[in-house]
């Protein structure tokens, strides 16, 4: 504490000299930016669905092999070949719901070669990721298990790049129906008489690229045509996901609410942060700058836009708001792990992810009207991963803590609220320097999740609480003491929550002040 009080105070003395004190003193660190946030508490018509929680598994790298599937004869503790450590921790953080199989890997999967006997079960080259062979151990089955154990509804991709209608509309009949049909039929030889719920079927992934590289108006005809066959079995109803836009392609969301509208019941979007822009050199997960960790936040916040833009879009076609913006892919997406194999895009998550994680979520909760479910990518060893594996062992990741802290949000209602942020200023660029949400849950509890993207200055928020009063706050942190905090398998603690008091109620609300790079979760009773 002592050095830490004389650091401050010499970096105040020499490198501050002549500044006015207080400006002195902010440019150290030391005073926290003013911050308001006004929250209308009776307020709110929508509900955050748990479904912006959601998650995404790809046949890519070390997700599926080794992050879940370790097969029924690993000496890793599993339940039917799925490892236990990693439905445990999974189970603490409430996965609402998960995409699978792809990504790209989707649009050349074939399901038929993933049932039956996994022996028998014929191999392929997975030519998207590191054109390693793929054994199919993992299929329907198994990933139907899966969901079951972590208690995510799945939500499958189906394959319109390289597959055919019939197959699409088989693994529906395979998957939903009960009848004495040839599918059902087939799962019941395979092990599972009754059927199970698919409530969520994307027709296609990014079929503008890897998908197919089609139009939109060529996609458009093709999801009618595909999305024709698939059938809801019983009472079955499946929420059939239309191939969105690339990041900003305003275009794509024009054509296909124009020619597909309220065929479909979501459109999706994909929008990763890259530090640098460049997908040659994206940057480094844990060797960064403070102009790095900026621009990563910077391109991170660019998500409210995006959302904003692809929903006016959808407005005018759909102003019920009943087809909803799916954003199926999203993180952070930097260079490989040094010494990893570069079709595996295994990275590191720091308190930089964190950040990235709590302001994205706050943006989706902001925009719950429009955006119905989202999937982060992805979930184990691959880009912003909340577990990361090691053969036998597993540690979670910020992220991971972020996505704990928000479950607090799940299917909440949103309490309208405006901010009023200080500016976070690095190179003549700035961003606000507090990002919010707030929600009110079913008990009548009012949580509120912050975050300060300063990582050198605390934040001070003076929050009206319009309509409710502040008897009773507890809080949570989590903060570290570098931007680059990360959690390996020697230390696997370092970045994790702990309890938070640095608040008081006010005649008005309450403040809180918030440490420099932190995400922080309220509870006001
Ligand atoms: O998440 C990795 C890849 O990114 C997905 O397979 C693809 O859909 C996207 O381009």
């Amino acid at each position: 504490m002592r050095t830490r009080a004389f650091i401050l105070v010499a970096l105040v003395l020499l490198s501050n000299e002549g500044m006015p004190r207080a400006a002195a003193e902010e440019a150290a660190g030391a005073v926290p930016t003013r911050n308001t946030l006004v929250i209308q508490a009776e307020g709110g018509k929508s509900i955050i669905s748990r479904n912006l929680y959601g998650q995404f598994s790809e046949h890519l790298g070390r997700c599926v092999y080794e992050g879940i599937w370790v097969g029924e004869d690993s000496p890793i503790p599993n339940t039917r070949g799925i490892r236990n450590d990693v439905v445990a921790a999974l189970r603490k953080i409430q996965v609402p719901a998960l995409r699978w199989p792809g990504g790209c890997f989707a649009d050349e999967y074939h399901w038929k070669d993933g049932i039956g006997p996994r022996e028998q079960r014929p191999a392929m080259i997975n030519t998207h990721w590191g054109g390693v062979v793929e054994n199919n151990h993992f299929g329907t089955h198994e990933f139907m298990d899966f969901c079951e154990q972590i208690g995510a509804a799945p939500c499958l991709c189906g394959n319109v790049g390289s597959g055919t209608v019939q197959e699409m509309m088989e693994w529906v009949e395979y998957i939903t129906s009960d009848a004495d049909s040839p599918m059902a039929n087939l799962r019941r030889k395979n092990g599972r008489e009754q059927p199970w719920k698919l409530p969520f079927l994307a027709v296609g992934n990014e079929n503008w690229g890897c998908g197919g590289n089609m139009t939109p108006e060529f996609y458009a005809d093709n999801f009618r045509r595909y999305n024709t066959f698939v059938k809801d079995y019983g009472n079955n109803r499946i929420y059939r996901v239309a191939c969105g836009a690339n990041v900003s392609d305003y275009d794509w969301t024009e054509s296909l609410m124009k020619n597909v509208g309220r065929r479909m019941n979501g459109l999706s979007l994909h929008y990763y942060t890259l530090p640098t822009g460049d997908w040659s050199h994206k940057g480094s997960a844990t060797r960064f700058t403070e102009a790095e960790w900026h621009e990563t936040l910077r391109r991170a916040l660019d998500m409210d836009e995006l959302v904003t833009r692809h929903a006016a879009i959808m407005d005018k076609y759909d102003p019920d708001r009943r087809v909803g913006l799916i954003v199926d892919e999203w993180g952070a997406w930097y260079d490989v792990e040094p010494g990893s194999n570069p079709g595996f895009l295994y990275q590191q998550s720091t308190m930089r992810d964190a950040l990235v994680a709590g302001v994205t979520l706050n943006i989706f909760n902001r925009h719950c009207d429009r955006v119905k479910m989202a999937n982060i990518a992805q979930m184990i060893n691959v880009l912003q991963a909340m577990i990361l594996t090691d053969k036998e062992k597993m540690i979670v990741t910020p992220t991971y803590h972020v996505f704990e802290m928000y479950t607090v949000h799940h299917d909440a209602t949103l309490l309208p609220s405006e901010l009023k942020s200080a500016d976070y200023a690095v190179g003549g660029r700035k961003i606000p320097d507090v990002s919010a949400s707030a929600s009110r849950d079913k008990s009548g509890k009012i949580h509120v999740t912050l975050c300060n993207l300063n990582p050198n200055q605390s934040a001070e928020v003076d929050c009206e609480l319009q309509g409710a009063k502040a008897n009773r706050l507890a809080g949570r942190v989590l903060t570290a003491p570098e931007m680059n905090a990360h959690n390996t398998f020697d230390q696997p603690e370092s970045v994790k929550p702990a309890d938070f008091s640095a608040f008081k109620t006010t005649p008005a609300g309450f403040t809180a002040t918030l440490p420099s790079k932190s995400v922080v979760v309220l509870t006001v009773e």
